[in-house]
């Protein structure tokens, strides 16, 4: 919800009362020195408590309800036949319109299950884009990920209102190398996460459902951000201008033959599921259910979160929770721009981006550019943002890096949690750290995991920048800053 002052600009307003809040404190720039080094220049390793603002992610640290905490009371812990799940499938079935609902602990534990009944080695899985933990666990079922995203999708500074698009020549053409029967799904993600939050229209989905359903591949869509895609559907595809956010929901989920979801974003809880009305998957996945994630009445989730996620899938489809991290985003991604601060175009769904090649260009990403803007992000700022670029790919067979196709420094936006003066402190301390980037060197790994990991991978600042770049900081803003 934005509203118009009367010098006509307009402003991301909050349609909720804060009601419970939790303290933060902004640790000096010494702190942070000595927290960033202890955390091996990841800003995963920090911990909260060395935080002013944490930015890392937007999930499972949104801002939950009355109505959600409230539901949580009423929790049936009953191992098998719980209350609670049928609260939530019902939510499935009124909001989304699955009969099947299978809960699952995290979007991850989907991924798994999907990768173990659906993909073969020889297999090519088609999406928009891919997400870290996604990618992982199809290539670990022997699959091919083909990112078939449109022209422009990348390009950090864009009008392209729809860069989640799937480029529907490039299906054609995949379909026909790779044979039907060795594309077993295609994969929508709602709001591209990796290339910033970015949306696909109705439009497209339904397209790509044109080309898929004859030839009976299977329309699978990743829904942890499905209520911001159906607000930028709303926003920026003309058709839709007067559907409410329930109504286009529901459209996107006539298009899909299985759901899943995160639902630490848009349901603003902690847990997952998957969602269907076929009776042959639900079958297939309930048999491996108990043994991954739980019983089938809780697939691994805490029966509060149930109740919670049952009642935030009723909630999202309201336009004022839709809105809120979007508008704040849009307005957080315009301070930028206005400072000449690279970020990304159009303002995405889950966080404000920046283009770190753009904002450091004189780090190759050989030394991980948007890991870099990170770990400098944190200390002249106490803001802990996320490494969305090298760092965030893991290397290939023969152990070299293999170069994002974008860095960028993710500043994500919980939903309900920060305000407008928090998205200026921000724009303002990033505008002094353009002013001062020749303090910012590169990084290189002196602890690597194979598998994810920028999650707890360790790195050294080389010539020890980040010292330097406290001390110019501190001269300017005093040792408090
Ligand atoms: N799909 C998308 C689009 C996601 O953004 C995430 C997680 C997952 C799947 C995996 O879900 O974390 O519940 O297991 N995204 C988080 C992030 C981690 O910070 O963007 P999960």
């Amino acid at each position: 919800m934005t509203v118009r002052l009367s010098n006509g600009t307009y402003i991301p307003i909050e349609m909720h009362k804060v009601r419970i809040v939790q303290k933060t404190t902004l640790p000096p720039a010494a702190q942070r020195l000595a927290a960033i080094e202890e955390a091996g220049y990841n800003t995963f390793l920090l911990k909260s408590r060395d935080l002013f603002l944490d930015m890392l992610t937007d999930s499972g640290t949104n801002a939950m309800s009355d109505n959600q905490l409230a539901a949580m009371m009423v929790a049936d812990d009953a191992y098998a036949g719980g209350e609670s799940f049928y609260r939530l499938q019902s939510a499935t079935q009124d909001i989304l319109g699955f009969k099947h609902c299978i809960p699952v602990h995290q979007g991850r534990a989907a991924e798994h299950l999907l990768a173990k009944i659906f993909i073969k080695p020889g297999d090519a899985v088609v999406m928009n884009y891919h997400f870290t933990t996604t990618k992982a666990h199809f290539e670990i079922a022997g699959g091919k990920v083909l990112e078939l995203y449109g022209p422009g999708a990348l390009d950090t500074e864009s009008t392209n209102p729809f860069k989640g698009n799937l480029d529907l020549d490039r299906f054609r053409a995949a379909i026909d190398e790779w044979g039907v029967e060795h594309i077993p799904f295609v994969r929508m993600e709602a709001t591209t996460n990796l290339i910033g939050g970015q949306p696909f229209s109705l439009g497209n989905l339904k397209d790509v459902r044109a080309i898929a359903a004859p030839l009976g591949i299977p329309v699978i869509m990743d829904c942890s951000l499905i209520t911001e895609n159906a607000y930028f559907i709303k926003r920026r595809e003309a058709e839709y201008k007067d559907w409410t956010i329930g109504q286009i929901i529901s459209e996107m989920m006539a298009q899909c033959d299985l759901i899943y979801l995160s639902g630490r974003k848009s349901t603003c809880v902690r847990g997952g599921m998957i969602a269907t009305n076929s009776d042959d998957y639900y079958t297939t996945l309930k048999g491996w259910l108990p043994l991954y994630e739980g019983f089938l009445t809780y697939g691994g989730m805490s029966s509060k979160e149930l109740e919670a996620m049952a009642v935030g899938i009723r909630e999202m489809v309201d336009i004022d929770v839709a809105s809120s991290s979007a508008d704040l985003i849009e307005y957080f991604v315009n301070e930028m721009t206005s400072r000449g601060i690279p970020a990304v175009t159009p303002p995405g769904g889950l966080a404000g981006h920046v283009d770190a090649m753009k904002f450091l260009p004189h780090l190759p990403q050989s030394v991980y550019p948007a890991g870099c803007m990170a770990a400098a992000v944190y200390l002249v700022s106490g803001v802990r943002t996320m490494e969305r670029g090298t760092i965030s790919m893991d290397r290939d067979e023969q152990g070299n890096d293999v170069f994002a196709d974008i860095e960028l420094c993710r500043f994500a936006v919980p939903r309900r949690v920060y305000s407008m003066a928090h998205m200026q402190y921000v724009a303002d301390r990033l505008s002094w750290l353009m002013a001062n980037k020749e303090l910012v060197g590169g990084l290189e790994f002196y602890e690597e995991p194979p598998v994810l990991r920028f999650f707890t991978g360790r790195l050294n600042p080389i010539n020890n920048w980040g010292a330097k770049l406290v001390e110019a900081f501190a001269a300017e803003f005093g040792p408090d800053a």
